[in-house]
């Protein structure tokens, strides 16, 4: 089959196509021909094993995907497909089946098929979505859930989504509104339009004003995008409020610190645990008109060079895919 492939840590230019055996599933796998696949935040920071969050994350990266070089040498983790072999132990999905899914660190969805256990994030796509949009339900919207669940959101609390546009962030909006808050989300000029076509209640545009400074403070304040700081927030919290983050290794510490001391906590637990049961959340969601998938750019297999430098430009809005099966 044919998959991107890296040998070494390194900036976009690793990534390579390649045919590469395709894998063989188990008795309990499931076997998927992928036709969409997201590049994330997450595929570029691993492909450069976090060399940009510091020496301590970097280390960290190398322990869990391979010291010297990456083990699993295929990336992609949210895809979209058809099941060519179903599990042999199951009988959820059948051959054809069109399914959506996060494979999560085990990666190898950038390539024409990835073998899955049947305990897999994996649902039926839903009805009425492409395997484009499918594909870009997973990275951002699992990891909102995660993190708006870990702050407990609850109805009619004040929430401020700080880098609403982008795959994180877009999801955010749109789970917050879910979970019944009042949402202002930040973005820049450009994503006025889209942000506000998501939910939000109120939209700041953060090169015209910082929300720092309006006197509105939030029980929650989301950092979806990793460019704000909990220092520079705290003033925006009401008392007891809650600062989520989505990046950056001084937030553990700060989890950790703030879970003993002052009145105002930060939250960043990883790695987040996602569930199979998020997946067919998010399905459900989508299929009641509540949320949707923003596709940003959809490049072939491949430009998954092209791609990946987009991703990093750290200005996509919502998600970017790969087409990998034409029929996608
Ligand atoms: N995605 C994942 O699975 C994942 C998992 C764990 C952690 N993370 C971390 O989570 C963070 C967000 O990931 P993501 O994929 O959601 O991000 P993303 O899609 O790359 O975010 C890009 C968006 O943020 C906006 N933006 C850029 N700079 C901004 C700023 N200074 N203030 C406000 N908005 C800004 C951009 O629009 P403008 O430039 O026009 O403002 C763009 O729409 C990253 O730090 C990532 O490393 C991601």
């Amino acid at each position: 089959m044919r998959a991107v492939v890296y040998d070494r840590y390194g900036p976009p230019e690793v990534l390579r196509i390649k045919e590469v055996e395709r894998p063989v599933p188990g008795d309990d796998e499931i076997l998927i021909r992928i036709h969409s696949a997201a590049v994330t935040r997450a595929d570029c920071a691993t492909r450069e094993a976090n060399r940009r969050s510091g020496l301590f994350a970097m280390l960290l990266s190398r322990l869990v995907f391979g010291i010297r070089r990456p083990k699993q040498r295929i990336l992609g983790s949210e895809f979209a497909g058809q099941v060519e072999t179903p599990s042999k132990t199951v009988t959820e999905f059948g051959v054809g089946d069109h399914v959506f899914g996060s494979s999560g660190f085990r990666f190898g969805a950038h390539a024409e098929f990835v073998a899955l256990p049947r305990s897999a994030r994996i649902a039926h796509m839903p009805i009425g979505m492409s395997f484009e949009e499918a594909a870009s339900v997973s990275d951002g919207g699992l990891n909102a859930l995660w993190c708006l669940r870990q702050a407990g959101l609850r109805a009619g609390q004040a929430i401020l989504v700080y880098g609403a546009s982008g795959a994180i962030g877009t999801a955010g909006v749109q789970l917050a509104k879910q979970f019944g808050a009042d949402v202002t989300a930040v973005c820049s000029t450009r994503n006025l339009d889209l942000v506000t076509s998501l939910g939000a209640d109120q939209v700041i545009d953060y090169t015209q004003e910082d929300f720092t400074r309006n006197g509105e403070t939030y029980d929650v304040i989301f950092d979806a995008v990793g460019k704000h700081s909990f220092s520079r927030c705290r003033g925006s919290l009401k008392s007891g409020g809650i600062y989520l983050a989505t990046d950056g290794f001084r937030n553990v510490v700060l989890t950790l610190w703030t879970s003993r001391f002052g009145d105002k906590k930060v939250i960043f637990r990883i790695p987040p645990r996602y569930t199979k049961q998020d997946v067919i959340f998010l399905k459900e969601l989508i299929e009641m008109g509540r949320y949707r998938a923003v596709v940003d750019r959809s490049y072939p297999l491949d430009e998954v060079v092209e791609a990946s430098r987009y991703v990093e430009t750290e200005h996509k809005r919502g998600n970017v895919v790969l087409t990998v099966d034409r029929a996608g």
